[in-house]
């Protein structure tokens, strides 16, 4: 994938240490959610690869369902808000639910999304990241699951994009500043 490594600066994440977190992660919540049913729901699109292969490591049983979701961002009608661009297909009212995030960064889409989905009234609802990044915060958001706390680098791959593109990287990298800031 040489049209795309040449804009990296460095693999922060390596695939082999991307999968071997995802083992843990699965065994985490393995032990939390005890043989019960829970609907993982894919954040699109960067989660898709991330929800992919943490799915395939689960031993519980789940249910696939997936969200387009944008937020407004910070100057946002009180509280921040969210734009559903594609919903649930399914009704999540009594079920235990999982949101599986690429990434955690300021907070605000999965704050504003968590208070949307809390009010249909699911048994449980809980948040599964593959990064978190804790010092770009701006509202109070924990996930928990997490796989890596990384530092505020501009990260790409592994589903996670700039401009659309890196996606498909099987690893997660840094990507190099003459990108960005052309
Ligand atoms: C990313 C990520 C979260 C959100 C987190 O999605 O998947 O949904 O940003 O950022 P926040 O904590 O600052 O709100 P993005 O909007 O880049 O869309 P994508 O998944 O389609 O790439």
């Amino acid at each position: 994938m040489k049209f795309l490594e040449d804009n990296i600066e460095r693999v922060l994440l390596s695939k082999e240490e991307i999968a071997d977190k995802i083992s843990v992660m699965a065994q985490e919540m393995g032990a939390y959610y005890q043989g019960r049913e829970v609907v993982l729901v894919c954040i699109l699109k960067g989660s898709v690869t991330f929800f992919s292969d943490l799915a395939r490591e689960l031993s519980f049983p789940v249910t696939y369902d997936f969200m387009c979701v944008s937020s407004y961002g910070n100057g946002a009608v009180s509280g921040g808000s969210v734009r559903i661009n594609k919903d649930l297909s399914v009704d999540i009212t009594d079920k235990h639910v999982v949101i599986v995030e690429d990434i955690l960064d300021t907070g605000n889409t999965l704050f504003a999304l968590f208070e949307q989905l809390k009010s249909r009234r699911p048994a449980s609802l809980k948040l599964c990241c593959l990064l978190d990044k804790p010092e770009r915060r701006q509202k109070p958001v924990e996930a928990d699951f997490v796989g890596f706390c990384i530092s505020d680098e501009f990260v790409v791959g592994y589903g996670l994009d700039y401009g659309e593109q890196y996606r498909q990287l099987p690893y997660v990298g840094v990507l190099k500043r003459s990108v960005y800031e052309k």
